[in-house]
């Protein structure tokens, strides 16, 4: 039986008396890809933070790996198997790839347990381990807070904006990577993405966020409706007269 690693019916956050997001309610399945689409300001980021507990949220449920988390603080969720790769995730300059690695690992076995696996979805990081994150590209940045997020093992990872910046290749080394991930463990996905191609790509459903309610959503197999999610993506400017 497929299980849930996101339910959430309802979900309205805000920032004080501003509300960001309005009554999202959608669910993402074990092993399963969603992908989180819209324009700037829509209330995409404020939804992640939201399932995470950073903002004030009010839900009728929401339930994160089997337990809910309607009540729960941020670090409950994480420990919960639940990692977040937030727009604004920092990086440690300073500190070489493998401390910065160690910062998302729960315990020190974590850190010799996942090597394998993060040095083969990111062979370049396996080269890199005791260079200083600061000395990295903006390609390897993005690679090491995957890896850190992979090192716990978690069971649903939310990513925002994980391609931002990156050239087409690099997406796409990215965008294979969340995907080997997903397929060896089965974790469940929620991508946050203004890149519509890497979500066609590797997302198996969207949906899309205006003025932070959803406007559409489906399945994104080779008969979606491209020009539908396109025109949610896009800007159109009136023309002048
Ligand atoms: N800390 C905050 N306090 C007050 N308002 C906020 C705060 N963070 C975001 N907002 C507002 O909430 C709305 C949604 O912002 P959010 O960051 O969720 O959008 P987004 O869809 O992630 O946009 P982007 O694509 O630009 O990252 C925006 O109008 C923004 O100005
Ligand atoms: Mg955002």
């Amino acid at each position: 039986m497929t299980t849930q690693a996101l339910e959430c019916e309802n979900l309205t956050a805000s920032y004080g008396s501003l509300v960001v997001v309005r009554d999202v309610s959608l669910s993402v399945a074990d092993g399963e890809t969603f992908a989180l689409l819209g324009k700037n300001g829509m209330g995409k980021s404020t939804f992640l933070k939201a399932l995470m507990g950073l903002v004030t949220r009010q839900a009728t449920k929401l339930s994160l790996v089997g337990h809910d988390c309607s009540q729960q603080a941020p670090h409950r969720i994480a420990r919960m198997g639940v990692a977040y790769v937030s727009q604004e995730s920092p990086l440690f300059d300073a500190m070489t790839v493998e401390e910065n690695l160690r910062l998302g690992a729960l315990s020190g076995s974590q850190l010799r347990e996942g090597r394998p696996m993060i040095t083969s979805l990111f062979p370049v990081l396996g080269e890199r381990m005791g260079q200083k994150a600061g000395t990295l590209s903006g390609g390897e940045r993005k690679m090491l807070l995957l890896a850190r997020s992979f090192l716990s093992r978690p069971k649903l990872i939310l990513l925002d904006e994980v391609t931002e910046g990156l050239q087409p290749s690099m997406v796409g080394v990215v965008g294979d990577a969340i995907s080997a991930y997903r397929d060896d463990t089965g974790a469940a996905i929620v991508l946050v993405e203004q890149n519509l191609g890497m979500a066609l790509d590797i997302a198996d459903r969207f949906a899309v966020l205006t003025g932070g309610a959803i406007a559409d959503q489906g399945a994104l197999a080779d008969g979606a409706d491209l020009e539908r999610i396109e025109r949610h993506m896009i800007w159109h400017t009136e023309p002048t007269a």
